[in-house]
């Protein structure tokens, strides 16, 4: 109708065509509803052995989405948020979140710089005590995500790097969440070197409480630097890190595929927020972890890549790795 139009000539033509085509169309419609009325249809299903298909045995299988801490704080075991300092960002001092202090002003101050030994995650805690004599002793706390599950008689790894000028005796304790419970403590003596020192030590818990904390206390006045903290119950699946109970659950369903890690997770709101597979190996003390910008929480990636493909031969299932492919969600809410 349009290039008849503008054929000027036979512009007269057009109402006529238009009338036209508007009878033909109802009559087409009205001859459609009386069909479509009157019509039944048959649909014959053999379902005889000779023509059965064989389903893949692949074909059922488990999606796994980091969202609302579903991989650290979930079925990975790890029990320190924020071990390595670093959710607050790269400027300094940051906001050291949920980590806080046992003390006060006078007592305590704590601060992060970049002066940690790792250099792709640079950000170390300088806690400085500034009373001589502190009888219940001062430190930091972190009570995991809503709060650490301690349970009586188990055992728990603790590792952490740590500097100090001067000798140093720490106590590191489980803890329920106002402090005055104590389910295991253990005293570490760090000794006065310019250098960054690997502590790993083993809490006997001794009481069960849920909503436990991670404290790191001391008594005397001085300086001493942390960074990339971490606590482990000693029983994980197979060693490997995720938490026994909820892996024998997932093993209950047979999957025979794992897809991971999400999700928008994989995107990011922004494409420099995008899981990165590259630094999500190697050891975990030197990954640098990401901003997970779409479920607003920091992951400090030590479930990464590695420990998916972990996961997925200890369940016998195929790995998926979902990759992304250059895409971001501010991106595609604008498409
Ligand atoms: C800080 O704690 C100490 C020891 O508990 C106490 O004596 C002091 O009054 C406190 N200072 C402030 C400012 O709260
Ligand atoms: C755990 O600690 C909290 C806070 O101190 C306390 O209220 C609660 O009773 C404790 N639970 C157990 C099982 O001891
Ligand atoms: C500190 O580390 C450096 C380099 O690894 C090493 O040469 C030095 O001996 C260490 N110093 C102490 C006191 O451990």
């Amino acid at each position: 109708l349009y290039k008849m139009k503008r054929m000027g000539s036979k512009q007269v033509l057009v109402p006529t065509v238009s009338c036209l085509l508007l009878l033909f169309c109802l009559g087409c419609k009205c001859l459609a509803l009386e069909l479509e009325a009157t019509q039944t249809a048959t649909l014959k299903v053999d379902a005889s052995s000779q023509l059965a298909r064989k389903i893949p045995d692949t074909l059922f299988g488990m999606f796994f989405e980091e969202i609302n801490h579903a991989g650290a704080g979930g079925i990975w075991a790890e029990l320190v948020s924020n071990r390595g300092f670093e959710a607050g960002g790269l400027h300094t001092p940051s906001n050291i979140d949920p980590w806080s202090i046992i003390g006060n002003d006078s007592s305590i101050f704590v601060a992060t710089d970049r002066t940690s030994c790792f250099s792709r995650n640079i950000i170390a805690l300088r806690m400085e005590v500034l009373c001589d004599e502190c009888p219940a002793g001062v430190g930091i706390y972190n009570p995991g995500f809503w709060g650490m599950n301690i349970e009586d008689g188990k055992t728990y790894n603790l590792v952490m790097y740590v500097k100090s000028a001067e000798a140093a005796d720490l106590t590191v304790s489980l803890a329920s969440s106002d402090g005055l419970q104590k389910l295991a403590s253990v005293t570490v003596p760090v000794a006065g070197t310019s250098n960054w020192t690997k502590v790993e030590q083993k809490l006997i818990a001794k009481g069960t409480n849920r909503t436990s904390r991670l404290e790191i206390t001391s008594n005397k006045k001085g300086v001493v630097w942390f960074d990339q903290v971490s606590l482990m119950p000693s029983d994980t699946f197979k060693g490997h890190g995720f938490r026994t109970e909820l892996i024998s659950m997932l093993l209950d369903l047979k999957p025979r595929f794992l897809r991971f890690p999400g999700g928008c997770f994989v995107e990011g709101e922004w494409l420099r927020n995008a899981f990165r597979w590259r630094e999500s190996i190697g050891p975990w003390e030197e990954r640098p972890g990401h901003f997970g910008d779409v479920w607003h929480y920091w992951t400090d990636d030590g479930l990464g890549y590695y420990e998916f493909l972990q996961l997925s031969e200890d369940l016998g299932a195929a790995p998926i790795w979902v990759f992304n492919n250059g895409k971001y969600l501010q991106i595609l809410s604008y498409q």
